[in-house]
């Protein structure tokens, strides 16, 4: 670029300059183009300096066309720069392309968890004794969680069950909602919809106000039983309960049934399963010192409660007995905390 400059001499400088913007392939170059065309000393800034040397007619045409070369070089400078910004190199290209030849990366696969699986093994098993299954609501009233099970207000087995109330009281100021304590209360719902022989069997979530530690969780399941028909006896509840016992934890089980109180059976019992010593080997079956271990509570259905839904207890009888899934999944496996089943960690979960 000389020192004087003319209209000319500006416009060929600007195809001298777009057409090196063009060669310059990289964010680089573009910058080293910018500085030696746009830059403080670059060669457009010099012309347009030198502009104040030129005659006043001369200094109005070639500033004119300076200043419209500036705007121009700015412009391609903005659009190279957005272009290199935008487009890949062919390495990256490469990186980026799919190869169809690689095997797919393996989508892991749910399963059921270690409670829908206990649950559905102890469906089975009463399945196939011809109970069936049923379900009900988790928010009960206080008359089928407790009432109806023989368990009036203020009765001191109330106790027995930590509850959470509902907070939505009746017209007389009374909360007689909760959240169902035990599956129990299907025990009342069955009875009053269907007439005997009546033999069902209710997987089901309850919660209890309870501090949680190894042993307890404030929500957990239960699976409740019931058999009602005439001429049923405890010997029909022993056998029934023995044969689920040895389906579960295996054929040469021996249970154990010992008195146990609850307020809607009579007699109350809890049952147990064997867990003696290998004579050989001096192992037991469950990893726990022993001879018995309780799995579950039952009784013959309780006159009173019968009485309550209208069945005549000179005339029909009844077993009941409940039991904690998670807890049987415990002794069957050997998990040692029950806050496990429910805290959402997948290397204890996919173990099952
Ligand atoms: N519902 C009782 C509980 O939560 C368990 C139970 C015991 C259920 C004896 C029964 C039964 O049906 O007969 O502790």
């Amino acid at each position: 670029m000389p020192e004087t400059a003319s209209v000319s001499h500006v416009e060929s400088a600007r195809d001298t300059a777009l057409a090196e913007l063009a060669a310059a392939g990289t964010a680089e170059q573009t910058e080293a183009w910018r500085i030696a065309w746009l830059g403080r000393r670059g060669q457009l800034t010099q012309v347009l300096r030198g502009i104040r040397d030129l005659s006043p007619d001369e200094r109005r045409s070639v500033g004119a066309a300076a200043n419209q070369v500036k705007n121009i070089l700015e412009q391609s400078l903005a659009q190279h720069q957005h272009a290199i910004a935008s487009s890949k190199s062919e390495a990256e290209d490469r990186a980026d392309a799919i190869d169809v030849t690689l095997p797919g990366w393996p989508a892991p696969i749910g399963g059921l968890h270690p409670t829908t699986q206990m649950l559905r093994e102890i469906c089975d098993a009463f399945g196939s004794m011809g109970f069936d299954v049923v379900e009900g609501p988790e928010v009960e009233w206080d008359r089928y969680n407790f009432e109806m099970l023989n368990i009036p207000r203020g009765h001191a087995a109330r106790d027995m069950w930590a509850t959470l109330w509902v907070d939505e009281p009746d017209e007389d100021g009374d909360y007689p909602m909760l959240m169902r304590t035990q599956t129990s209360p299907m025990q009342i719902r069955t009875m009053q919809e269907r007439k005997p022989p009546i033999r069902v069997i209710v997987p089901g979530k309850c919660y209890r106000y309870e501090a949680t530690d190894a042993t307890h969780e404030w929500h957990f399941y239960q699976v409740e039983g019931l058999a009602v028909d005439r001429g049923i006896t405890f010997a029909d509840l022993k056998g029934t309960l023995y044969e689920f016992a040895r389906r579960i934890f295996g054929e040469e089980r021996q249970v154990r049934f010992r008195c146990d109180y609850f307020p809607f059976v009579e007699p109350g019992v809890d049952m147990s399963i064997s867990n003696f010593k290998d004579p050989e080997t001096g192992k037991r079956p469950i990893n726990r010192d022993e001879d018995w271990i309780e799995i579950l509570g039952a009784g013959m259905v309780h006159p009173k409660v019968l009485e309550g839904v209208g069945l005549d207890p000179q005339i029909y009888t009844g077993f009941a007995f409940g039991m904690g899934p998670e807890r049987i999944a415990m002794l069957k496996y050997g998990i040692e905390d029950i806050r496990l089943f429910y805290s959402n960690d997948l290397r204890f979960l996919s173990q099952f």
